[in-house]
């Protein structure tokens, strides 16, 4: 068990009882990169023991001394960017840039959540009796937010540096311990970031790190008497996380399917590098990633003419090579892609590329044409394949939109404002993006979804606030 990463507990690096690891499969090669612990239910009790303890003296440390620590960590976060970079292109093949960006992004946050969180925790509220009818002047209440307890943060696959320092942090500024579960892909890269929160001198116990199978601690973790807050962010799982969970806060952000409705107005250049940008990048494992195209009908071929130019552009090989089109996380996401396209060709979509795969690896496909009796029409494939629905007015745009079951954020595509915000109202999604591709970014924006995409609002300010509640002290006076 000796060349298996140890999962972090206690302040320390520790090895699993069980004697077992789970592997993580590099995606481009397809053979074991990395092994992690598979803790126990029982090490999961210990860690739960130790956050607890330690967040009632974080909870006592000053406001400024937390926030100094998170600026620390985000310094130390950003000087070990190459390793845990190189990390994120072996654990989810993500393009060699885009990993440092992710890392870089994440220090800033952690950063951001220091500063934000000094001065929106460090004021309160003070109000008076006298403003309800029938009282006098004889009660005062002060409000101030207090901390939830211990947080458990699972992040995805995608962003397992980013979306768990997203949690993370605003955890850990409002005075909250934390637990984190990391994807198993991407496990080591959250390893290695959790280790600049070691370097920087947080209290042990503050945070931990626990690794393993969801089969034998997910449930175990999400429905754990000593967790006092959810922070998820993922697929489906989190639809069976939010029932099984207890009457504890939860952020959830799961799945989109980002419709970017364009008018016959807009400037399709722009639409074109956006759908790219949108569609493309990191293959289509975003969960804002533009998953469908509505356009209207008269521009259509100009505008598919144009991405499909630029398709041809895209690079596609290993995410070493910093290629634009990677291949996907596993050989169960490539195949679930695959039937998605193999269903679009069953009934009648028009392939304006030949469709490719060579294991993971799946060529950049648009697919137009789109009707909505193709499952494409309605599921995220999270990869490199964008359906193109043509549309006859905007009506059919927005009830397309608001016919699915997700709503993240959605994007409109006109030069004439007013119909644009009009259209953006009519959309039911989180955000609304005007001429340019849906994103979560800056991280600062609150962001949040509909329906099946979620239950909360992220961003710093907003995850700082949902990780405390309010906390009221009424003086009465003689
Ligand atoms: O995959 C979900 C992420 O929250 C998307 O973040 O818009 O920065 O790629 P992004």
């Amino acid at each position: 068990n000796t060349n298996v990463y140890k999962y972090y507990s206690d302040g320390a690096w520790n090895i699993s009882s069980s004697g077992k690891s789970v592997p993580i499969i590099n995606p481009t090669t397809r053979k074991t990169q990395y092994k992690v612990q598979a803790c126990t239910q029982e090490e999961v009790n210990k860690v739960m023991e130790s956050s607890k303890v330690a967040q009632k003296l974080w909870a006592k440390t000053p406001l400024w001394k937390r926030a100094e620590m998170l600026h620390k960590a985000a310094a130390i976060l950003k000087e070990h960017k190459a390793p845990i970079a190189e990390c994120l292109v072996k654990e989810i093949a993500k393009p060699a840039k885009d990993a440092v960006t992710e890392v870089v992004r994440s220090g800033d946050l952690v950063s951001y959540c220091g500063e934000e969180g000094v001065r929106i925790l460090g004021e309160g509220k003070f109000l008076t009796s006298d403003s309800f009818p029938g009282n006098e002047r004889s009660k005062y209440c002060l409000v101030s937010k207090v901390p939830l307890g211990v947080v458990l943060a699972i992040p995805p696959f995608n962003y397992p540096v980013n979306l768990a320092v997203s949690k993370i942090a605003p955890a850990l500024i409002a005075g909250n311990s934390l637990v984190l579960k990391p994807p198993t892909q991407g496990a080591v890269a959250a390893l290695h970031m959790v280790h600049c929160f070691h370097l920087a001198g947080f209290p042990k116990g503050l945070i931990s790190c626990i690794t393993g199978k969801g089969s034998e601690i997910g449930d175990f973790l999400t429905m754990h008497p000593g967790v006092n807050c959810i922070s998820f962010t993922g697929g489906d799982t989190g639809i069976a996380i939010s029932k099984k969970a207890g009457m504890v806060p939860l952020q959830m952000e799961l799945g989109g399917k980002d419709a970017c409705i364009v008018l016959e107005d807009a400037d399709l250049d722009l639409v074109a590098a956006n759908i790219i940008k949108g569609g493309f990048s990191y293959s289509g494992q975003r969960c804002t990633a533009v998953k469908v195209v509505l356009v209207m009908d008269s521009v259509a071929d100009a505008l598919v003419e144009k991405v499909n130019a630029k398709v041809s552009k895209l690079t596609v090989g290993p995410p070493e090579d910093n290629c634009d089109i990677t291949p996907v996380v596993s050989e169960s996401s490539a195949n679930f892609i695959e039937g998605l396209v193999m269903d679009a060709k069953q009934k009648g979509a028009t392939f304006c590329q030949e469709y490719k795969r060579d294991g993971n690896l799946i060529w950049p496909l648009l697919l137009d044409n789109v009707k909505p009796e193709m499952r494409i029409a309605w599921e995220e494939p999270f990869g490199p394949v964008l359906p193109v629905i043509r549309i006859n007015t905007v009506e059919q745009g927005i009830h397309h939109c608001n016919a699915s079951n997700f709503g993240l954020q959605g994007c409109v595509f006109t030069r004439d404002i007013n119909k644009a915000i009009l259209i953006g109202d009519a959309m039911e999604t989180g955000t609304v993006q005007i001429n340019s591709a849906p994103a979560r970014g800056p991280d600062h924006f609150p962001f949040q979804g509909l329906k099946d995409s979620g239950i909360g609002s992220q961003g710093v300010t907003n995850s700082i606030l949902m990780m405390t509640k309010i906390k009221s002290t009424v003086i009465n006076l003689p």
